[in-house]
């Protein structure tokens, strides 16, 4: 997978094969960069349904798909991209001031996302054209 500025990659977890079930585990701070304050997961989602649409002043979250797949178009105000998730060993780290959406999503699609904060609607940008004069700025 290609990255954007290093702000958005991937990351592998371990995974610990076993006849009776594969199993992955994911820690803060080694696994992925940051504390884990929280986990949220979609499911019950339309395979039709267009999520995202934001970026964040603040927040870090690794993103991954636990069951089916789906497209999440990454945008750093400068260059955009895409990732297919659908291995759930594999999730996608987001850093701060990066605009995502999320589509083509699976029939019965799990997706888990590991965040490091607590939910706080003030740190969204849920404005294009406002996430983008964040960009330009430098500022949070
Ligand atoms: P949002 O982050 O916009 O979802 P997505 O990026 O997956 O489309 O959140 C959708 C709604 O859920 C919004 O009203 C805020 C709420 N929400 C919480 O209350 N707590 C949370 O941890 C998250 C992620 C969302």
């Amino acid at each position: 997978m290609r990255s954007i500025n290093g702000v958005v990659r991937q990351i592998q977890l371990p995974q610990v094969r076993d006849p009776r079930g594969d199993l992955t585990f994911v820690e803060g701070n080694i696994h992925v960069p940051f504390n884990i304050a929280r986990v949220y997961y979609l499911y019950n989602v339309p395979v039709d349904a267009e999520r995202g649409g934001h970026a964040h002043r603040d927040l870090e979250q690794v993103v991954f798909a636990l069951s089916g797949s789906f497209r999440m178009k990454i945008d750093d105000g400068t260059n955009k991209t895409e990732y297919w998730l659908r291995d759930p060993r594999k999730g996608l780290y987001i850093n701060r001031l990066i605009w995502r959406e999320m589509d083509s999503f699976s029939q019965g699609v799990v997706c888990m996302v590991l965040a490091s904060h607590p939910y706080d609607e003030a740190d969204y940008y849920r404005n294009y054209d406002e996430f983008i004069v964040a960009v330009n700025e430098g500022i949070k």
